[in-house]
């Protein structure tokens, strides 16, 4: 295995663009794929803000910046992953969109290329089988935001090989990540237990037994979480999040995942949180 000098990300959304952010500070030179100029536009937007902030707080140098931002290549042609030596797909939670892009991907690249996904529950076994390199085949699951969050959940598939493991466990660090191991079953670790408590959230303003404000309130003050669940809802987006309890529900099979009502209300709706302007709260 090639080391890893080009890293392909998939989605230049806001986990795309903090995954590509965090390769190119490390650097190693980054493709950035998105279906839309104007997404991979504002993606690179995204990481320039991001940089610029960290450069007026001291924390970075004006040239560094620049320079991560030289080594990202934006792309809305996965053809061009063919120069990737890992890819990590982050694109939007949706099992048959994803398929296609790992079908895509492994025409793309070369045999001995990673490919990673960024899904928050999807099984990685599922995704593994559209291609023809189930070993190859990893989840590399990020937090949001990525540059700030430390955690990398590493998943292993059934046929990930130790190799496939290893390297993603490695590059994982790199990032300035701390890597914990899950094995793949719907929701993995994170969001088995995050997404749940997310949805019981919703329910509680479902029922009425709080507003929104004191369900944050509850859990802010009395658990001492840094943020509300409704908050911390909007900030993942309401669309991933109800993906998410699907998969969850789906997967298990049982009726304590059952997505919430008005989760579908808001989605339906195109409240999707922070990255429409409007989720449980205005933005
Ligand atoms: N939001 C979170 O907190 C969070 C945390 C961890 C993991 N994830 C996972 O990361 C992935 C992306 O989530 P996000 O929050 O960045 O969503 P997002 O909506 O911000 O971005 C998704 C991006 O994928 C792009 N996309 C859709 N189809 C594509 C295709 N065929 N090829 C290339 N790009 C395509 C969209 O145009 C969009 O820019 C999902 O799988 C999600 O479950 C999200």
């Amino acid at each position: 295995m090639a080391e890893i000098k080009t890293f392909g990300v998939i989605g230049a959304g806001q986990m795309g663009n903090g995954i590509a952010q965090v390769a190119a500070a490390v650097g190693l030179d980054v493709i950035m794929n998105d279906i839309k100029p104007e997404f991979v536009e504002n993606g690179l937007t995204v990481i320039a803000k991001n940089l610029s902030r960290s450069v007026d707080k001291g924390k970075l140098a004006a040239d560094e910046k620049d320079a991560i931002l030289g080594r990202i290549k934006g792309s809305t042609d996965l053809k061009e992953m063919a120069a990737a030596d890992m890819v990590v797909e982050a694109a939007t939670e949706k099992e048959a969109l994803k398929f296609q892009i790992f079908k895509d991907l492994d025409a793309a690249c070369a045999d001995p290329v990673i490919l990673a996904t960024n899904t928050s529950s999807i099984p990685i076994g599922r995704i593994a089988a559209q291609t023809s390199r189930p070993e190859k085949v990893i989840g590399m699951h990020f937090m949001n935001p990525v540059p700030v969050m430390r955690l990398v959940e590493v998943i292993r598939g059934i046929a990930t090989s130790d190799e496939t493991f290893d390297i993603t466990w490695a590059l994982s660090k790199k990032f300035g990540k701390t890597p914990a191991q899950a094995n793949d079953f719907p929701g993995f670790i994170a969001n088995r237990i995050l997404l749940p408590m997310i949805n019981e959230a919703v329910y509680c303003l479902y029922h009425s037994v709080g507003t929104r404000e004191d369900i944050d309130t509850v859990m802010k003050l009395g658990m001492n979480h840094p943020m509300g669940p409704l908050a911390l809802a909007d900030l993942i987006g309401l669309d991933t999040c109800l993906a998410i309890m699907e998969t969850l529900y789906n997967g298990f099979k049982d009726s304590k995942y059952r997505p919430c009502p008005l989760l579908y209300k808001y989605v339906e709706a195109g409240w999707l949180g922070r990255k429409t302007g409007r989720g449980f709260y205005e933005y």
